[in-house]
């Protein structure tokens, strides 16, 4: 196989991040710790991860990051809008994920980063109120507005290239509508402030614009309408999402092929969660939690394959629960009960208790999508990269496909499309020449 051309990782790379709360704080501080040797990025398949290469016995198994050529930590520049004007050293204070000594070794790095002013209505996100607003005639104007932070931020920071990421609020659930329909409706639907275009859209429209990668890390309906795909197409730009896949989504497609492949009958999942932070907070909100909800609740649906395996999976009952605790701040505690049934139909019950940090659990993969994203971009990928699946709970697909949900068929996906870049052979895992067939 011939590799793809691959645009070296040259220069600095822009990271945009919209909404500095807990996920973008913790992503930039862990960066600039990293930078500094206080810590190490564990988490990330871009910092620690290896691909093996070739046949088993050639024992070629280099970090992902030495076959293909990605941006260097050092080369990151960060920058964001957010509602409230505290910097990222305060936001990271309120955010309280990190402690304070190690932020403290930071800090003139993080208070370098101030939000911009935020493209918001409180229409889409009910419990937030801030004052770092953006004022504008219509929705087209708050956009330009957009384009033209991001062509001032890649001017002032001699930028080479620039990835955007939604960090910022769940907002309520939407669906697609006429004005999503394409480009054209898109943008008169802009111009007239069509109630059907949140925040979120705003500045995913500006980014696609100019051909900027752009990640949804919240389970927002922003980039999976038409219109998006269309204009992505059109400036070539790579798209990846939606929702990050952290704390009990992650056990969950990491157990549900377990089960699965042993076909194990599944008659009820509960998941429960008690969560103190602000996106808990927000996430209270009745209209957001549906969004939320719809994220989580079809990754077993697709795991498990009902409509394959009806006398396993048929009649599951499937409750998905976020209770916002203050006391708990980021520091997540779920629960889950799964009443499973074996040979003969006897029933078993597994508990899992996971006392998470979301935030933790978050942070480096803002980092690998923000890395493989520009990878996409320098390579030529543009649209849906599917093979960013492996980092989300509700992961973008092509029309007329169903998602990938399943942990290790997406890393096999992932380090495949590594593989395929590289020139490299393709991994089955068949291996029939080591064996006499
Ligand atoms: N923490 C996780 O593990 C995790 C996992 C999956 C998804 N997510 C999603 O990632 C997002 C961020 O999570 P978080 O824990 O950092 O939340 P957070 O509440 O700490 O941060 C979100 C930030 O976005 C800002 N914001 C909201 N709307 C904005 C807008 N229109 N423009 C600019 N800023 C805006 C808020 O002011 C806030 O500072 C949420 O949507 C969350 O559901 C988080």
């Amino acid at each position: 196989m011939k590799p793809v051309e691959i645009a070296k990782a040259q220069g600095k790379l822009g990271v945009m991040l919209v909404g500095l709360g807990a996920v973008s704080t913790t992503f930039i501080a862990g960066v600039l710790a990293i930078r500094k040797g206080l810590a190490l990025p564990i988490g990330s398949l871009t910092q620690m991860g290896t691909v093996r290469l070739g046949k088993r016995t050639e024992g070629r198994s280099p970090k992902i990051k030495d076959v293909v050529s990605l941006a260097h930590l050092d080369d990151l520049v960060f920058g964001g809008w957010d509602i409230f004007q505290e910097d990222c050293y305060e936001a990271a204070r309120t955010a309280g994920v990190l402690e304070g000594e190690l932020l403290e070794q930071i800090r003139p790095e993080l208070q370098a980063v101030k939000p911009l002013p935020a493209v918001f209505d409180p229409h889409y996100v009910k419990r937030l109120r801030g004052p770092n607003v953006k004022k504008g005639k219509n929705k087209r104007e708050l956009a330009d507005q957009v384009i033209e932070d991001i062509r001032r931020f890649q001017k002032d920071n001699h930028l080479d290239r620039v990835v955007m990421v939604w960090c910022g609020s769940t907002e309520i659930f939407m669906t697609e509508t006429p004005a999503h329909a394409s480009v054209p409706d898109f943008e008169r639907a802009l111009e007239c402030n069509d109630p059907a275009i949140p925040s979120s859209m705003v500045y995913a429209y500006a980014a696609l614009k100019e051909g900027i990668p752009y990640a949804n890390a919240a389970p927002n309906l922003t980039v999976d309408v038409p219109a998006m795909l269309a204009l992505a197409q059109e400036t070539r730009a790579p798209l990846a999402g939606k929702d990050l896949k952290t704390g009990q989504t992650l056990v969950k497609t990491i157990v549900a092929p377990g089960l699965k492949a042993r076909l194990l009958g599944v008659k009820g999942w509960y998941s429960t969660n008690i969560l103190g932070n602000r996106d808990g907070e927000v996430l209270d909100d009745p209209e957001s939690f549906k969004t939320k909800e719809e994220s989580k609740k079809s990754v077993l649906d697709y795991i498990l394959q009902p409509q394959l395996y009806p006398e396993l999976y048929k009649d599951l009952c499937h409750v998905v629960r976020i209770n916002y605790y203050p006391p708990r701040g980021d520091n997540k505690e779920g629960w889950d009960n799964i009443d499973l049934f074996g040979w003969l139909g006897y029933p078993m019950q597994l508990k899992i208790n996971f006392l998470c940090r979301d935030s933790i659990l978050a942070a480096p993969i803002v980092l690998d999508v923000v890395l493989f994203l520009d990878l996409a971009r320098r390579a030529g990928l543009s649209g849906i990269q599917e093979w960013l699946s492996f980092y989300f709970k509700s992961p973008m697909h092509a029309p007329g496909l169903y998602p990938e949900h399943d942990l290790f068929i997406q890393l096999m996906k992932l380090k495949n499309t590594l593989r395929y870049l590289k020139g490299e052979e393709l991994i089955t895992h068949l291996g029939s020449e080591y064996y006499d067939w």
